[in-house]
């Protein structure tokens, strides 16, 4: 087991990588702790969990709404859980942030922790303190920022995750590629998904090199004035899809890339060849990097975008693998672009 520190203003958060979920109980009394996780989980894991309080979800997105918090809230008051009381979110992305949010805001907060399951989670949901549900079709529209006490990295659970999950979490990965890490943008292209499946080696060293972009960017810009922005990377066009066409966080994150590669093209120089070079390694991890959309119905849903402010919309363009930058672009130049070359 390898245990790191990562320090916020307002908290620190401890990391155990390569650890077994049961480390739990030496970080918090068992009695005290109440596990959230879904259905698929807590079925294919649930002999990880024997005897805990447990509040199991139905699984997926359509799920990660606020009736699924106010129902949280109800059997947290039948399980009596105080303040003393601590939620160990266990599962994927929608786990967590539903977790950590229904923990923010439960009598105004209680303590919290993570066990990351899919590699998504893993390398990107789970860690950086963003928690929260959609409205309708509206990403991450309610929500906190509250980082958990700790997170445990126990990769036994990846062995049944679906492949279709773990092509899902590597969009995340080279995401992180493309904006800080052009050395593993380039790792990721002499190796395969079935290498990093097959070593548990690399796939840890790979998870751990994701915690570390993700938490140093976040950890400069805790409250997303500058780089932080960097981690919607393919994010604008890629949520405004996701949910419309019900498409997997990863394929919409996937087609965002690719998209924004493009912008990047026409209004910051990005060479051709390496948005080639995005569009390739995307194929190669098995994501999608094209879709057909209601042009009109998208860019109703982007104006929704967190990021838009006024009539200006801080996109996050490449200047070249490795290294992205945020501009502000204006609505009516976006529209126009999301026309001619979208
Ligand atoms: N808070 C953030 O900063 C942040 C960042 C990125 C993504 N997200 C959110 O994360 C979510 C996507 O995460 P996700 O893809 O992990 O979603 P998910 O939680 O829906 O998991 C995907 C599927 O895999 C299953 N699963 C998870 N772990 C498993 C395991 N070990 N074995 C078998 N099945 C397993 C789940 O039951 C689910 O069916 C989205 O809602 C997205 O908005 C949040």
């Amino acid at each position: 087991m390898q245990h790191t520190q990562y320090r916020f203003s307002a908290k620190t958060v401890d990391i155990y990588f390569d650890a077994e979920f049961s480390y739990a109980e030496k970080l918090v009394d068992k009695e005290k702790i109440i596990v959230i996780t879904d259905e698929n989980v807590a079925s294919l894991h649930a002999d990880k969990f024997p005897g805990y309080k447990k509040i199991v979800l139905k699984p997926g997105e359509e799920y990660k709404q606020q009736v699924t918090v106010d129902d949280i809230i109800k059997q947290l008051i039948e399980l009596r859980a105080d303040r003393q009381s601590f939620i160990l979110g266990v599962g994927g992305g929608v786990v967590t942030d539903i977790a950590g949010y229904a923990a923010s805001v439960y009598m105004r907060g209680i303590k919290f922790g993570f066990v990351p399951t899919s590699i998504l989670a893993m390398v990107d949901a789970a860690i950086g303190g963003k928690n929260g549900v959609d409205v309708g079709i509206y990403k991450n529209l309610v929500g906190v920022t509250r980082h958990p006490e700790f997170l445990i990295y126990d990769y036994s659970f990846l062995q049944t995750l679906p492949a279709e999950e773990w092509i899902n979490g590597f969009a995340e990965i080279v995401k992180h590629a493309c904006i800080k890490d052009a050395a593993m943008f380039g790792l990721l292209e002499n190796n395969s998904l079935e290498d990093f499946k097959q070593s548990k080696e690399k796939i840890s060293e790979l998870v751990k090199r994701n915690v570390d972009i993700k938490l140093g960017v976040v950890a400069q810009d805790e409250f997303e004035t500058g780089d932080r922005k960097l981690l919607n990377f393919g994010h604008t066009l890629g949520h405004a899809i996701e949910n419309i066409y019900k498409l997997p966080h990863g394929s919409a994150i996937s087609i965002g890339m690719v998209a924004a590669g493009s912008i990047s093209e026409e209004v910051n120089n990005f060479p051709s060849d390496e948005k080639k070079k995005i569009v390739d390694l995307l194929k190669k991890y098995q994501l999608p990097v094209e879709l057909v959309f209601d042009k009109e119905k998208v860019w109703e849903v982007l104006m929704m975008d967190k990021k838009r402010s006024g009539d200006t919309m801080n996109f996050i363009l490449l200047d070249k693998i490795g290294d992205g930058i945020v501009k502000p672009i204006s609505l009516d130049t976006l529209k126009e672009l999301f026309n001619r070359v979208l």
